[in-house]
């Protein structure tokens, strides 16, 4: 899938308050700094349109793309960044929490894991929480420049294991990197896929 067109439409805080247009959309959710508003500029093609930074904790809101004139990308809050406050982190957590049980629209969404750390126990207890509440998801492993081919491979399938405690089925997974571009094709024919089941049902 080409993406013709890419612009950002708003930003908030509550779910009620996201765009009324009754189209799909997809989240990307995960620890802050694993690349989150990075992956949307890489599919988009575009450098700055979602703000990222080196620095956690740099998206702080729900903002919406849209793509094609079609459907959505989401970029979220990361969950995990230590120096904000305990109140802070819970606001965080509630509208973050509040927008995946609430929104209708949202039809999947992607969990961002930085491949070069073993599993940690927030994206596992994050995973469990999704399942519990029937939102589908992907896993997308990103960085992955910054590791070997036989590191990813490695790494990849221990992440597996550990996810076998929790799932008899293991979810769809990417391999991606933002600065190389990778995994672009395979995330976006995916995401089109689903748009096409969607509208010739
Ligand atoms: P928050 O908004 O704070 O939750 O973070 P985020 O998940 O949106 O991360 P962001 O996209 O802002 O990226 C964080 C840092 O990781 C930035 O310095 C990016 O340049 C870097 N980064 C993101 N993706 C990649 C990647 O694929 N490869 C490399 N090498 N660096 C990346
Ligand atoms: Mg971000």
């Amino acid at each position: 899938m080409n993406v013709a067109h890419a612009e950002f439409v708003l930003s908030n805080t509550k779910v009620e308050l996201c765009p009324k247009s009754k189209i799909p959309e997809y989240a990307f959710i995960g620890r802050s700094n694993v690349g989150k508003s990075s992956l949307i500029n890489m599919l988009c093609n575009r450098k700055k349109l979602a703000k990222t930074s080196s620095r956690p904790g740099k998206t702080q809101l729900i903002n919406h793309f849209l793509i094609n004139k079609q459907w959505y990308l989401v970029d979220l809050p990361g969950y995990g960044y230590a120096r904000v406050s305990k109140t802070q982190k819970k606001t965080f957590q509630k509208f973050i929490t509040n927008y995946f049980i609430k929104r209708k629209e949202l039809i999947a969404a992607f969990l961002l894991i930085d491949l070069r750390h073993k599993p940690q126990t927030l994206d596992l207890e994050f995973m469990r929480w999704l399942g519990e509440n029937y939102i589908p998801f992907s896993i997308v492993f990103t960085k992955a420049d910054k590791l070997k081919e036989k590191e990813i491979k490695k790494n990849t399938s221990e992440y597996f294991k550990t996810l076998k405690d929790d799932w008899e089925e293991m979810p769809k997974h990417f391999i991606t990197s933002s600065e190389k571009s990778l995994g672009r094709d395979e995330l976006l024919n995916y995401i089109n896929q689903i748009n096409h089941s969607i509208s010739s049902n």
